[in-house]
């Protein structure tokens, strides 16, 4: 049987990809530092504590599981931090990755799915991005994901890896059975903001910038169900194990959605008056980034099921009423 290793599956994305292959019955290994990951997150499958910074241990991981295939989430991902902190992010994205990649190769693991990321493109040129779009990175954060993706192709080619590089929007919502959900500390997307905001466990939800060139002026972005992520990743593992080819897929739900937009659906769904306070642009904020998704529709035979925004933002409301009570 298929023995699927996760790595950072104690963490928001991986957990959700956790449950959709449990619900399989296919087996899973979490491997999983917990340095940004949950215990309370571990439902599904073995578990493996470690680091991938630790060879020995990954050698040892793979030694007794016979593993076929994995799902790499374990990463750094505030952008901010990557900034001021380069050598953690190139530490432990790309070292650490090319630590899990070597353990797959001596253990003749070939297949990957790994957790890429939109700011991979940069600043749009276009204003719908495909994944032809140019590849122009602008932190250590996005680089490293660049880098990866490099690395993995040239993996391909000296040992035969055959890998997907899944290119995420702005991952969102929660398993809407409410078993799993997000939690980043420090927190710093958008939505789980604004629902902390409703909570009253913030004053305020900031919007940085209102003069973009945009309907409302703020930024618009893509959002897409975690689960439908995590449904993605299945899809992404199945294809390469029935023999399909490497390559990059974007995942978003096609739609953008200005900051004014979402704050105004939480304000419907949770009936709270969350107050909001204006301030300048940030540095390297792009008016707007939405995703083009056909390649993923058509080659993975995916499709959002969880796209509207309300939904996206219910569940993710219902998990965080739960967990923040
Ligand atoms: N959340 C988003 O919107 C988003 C968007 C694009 C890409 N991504 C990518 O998706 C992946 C998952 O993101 P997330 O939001 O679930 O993050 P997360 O922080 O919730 O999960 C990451 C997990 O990796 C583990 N980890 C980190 N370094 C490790 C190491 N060296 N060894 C073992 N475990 C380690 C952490 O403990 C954590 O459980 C990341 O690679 C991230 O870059 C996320």
């Amino acid at each position: 049987m298929t023995k699927t290793l996760i790595t950072g599956g104690a963490g928001y994305i991986g957990s959700h990809a956790a449950k959709a292959l449990a619900s399989l019955d296919r087996e899973v290994v979490i491997l999983d530092s917990l340095v940004a990951g949950h215990r309370d997150f571990l439902k599904w499958g073995e578990f493996e504590e470690g680091d991938l910074a630790d060879t020995a241990f990954l050698k040892d991981v793979f030694a007794r599981h016979d593993i076929s295939e994995v799902l790499h989430f374990a990463a750094f991902i505030a952008v901010g931090e990557s900034v001021e902190k380069p050598g953690m992010y190139y530490g432990n994205n790309v070292r650490n990755t090319l630590n899990l990649l070597d353990a797959m190769m001596e253990a003749g693991v070939k297949r990957m799915v790994f957790s890429s990321t939109a700011a991979v493109y940069g600043e749009p040129v276009t204003s719908v991005i495909a994944e032809n779009h140019p590849l122009s990175p602008l932190s250590p954060y996005a680089w490293s994901k660049r880098m990866i993706e490099q690395i993995l192709a040239d993996y391909g080619k000296a040992y035969g890896l055959k890998h997907i590089c899944l290119r995420y929007f702005n991952a969102a919502g929660a398993d809407p059975n409410n078993e799993v959900g997000e939690r980043h500390q420090p927190e710093t997307h958008l939505i789980p903001l604004i629902l902390h905001a409703a909570l009253g466990l913030r004053d305020n939800i900031t919007i940085f910038g209102t003069d973009y060139p945009t309907p409302d002026g703020t930024c618009l972005r893509d959002y897409i169900h975690v689960t439908d992520l995590a449904d993605a990743h299945v899809r992404a593992l199945d294809y390469l194990g029935s023999g399909g080819d490497s390559g990059a897929f974007n995942l978003g739900n096609g739609n953008g959605f200005s900051v004014r937009e979402i704050i105004d659906v939480a304000r419907e769904i949770t009936g709270k008056d969350i107050v909001v306070a204006e301030a300048a642009r940030r540095p390297g904020d792009s008016p707007a980034l939405v995703s083009s998704s056909i390649a993923a529709r058509e080659t993975l035979g995916w499709e959002p099921r969880l796209g509207d925004i309300r939904e996206i933002i219910r569940t993710a409301w219902d998990w965080h009423q739960k967990d923040l009570a």
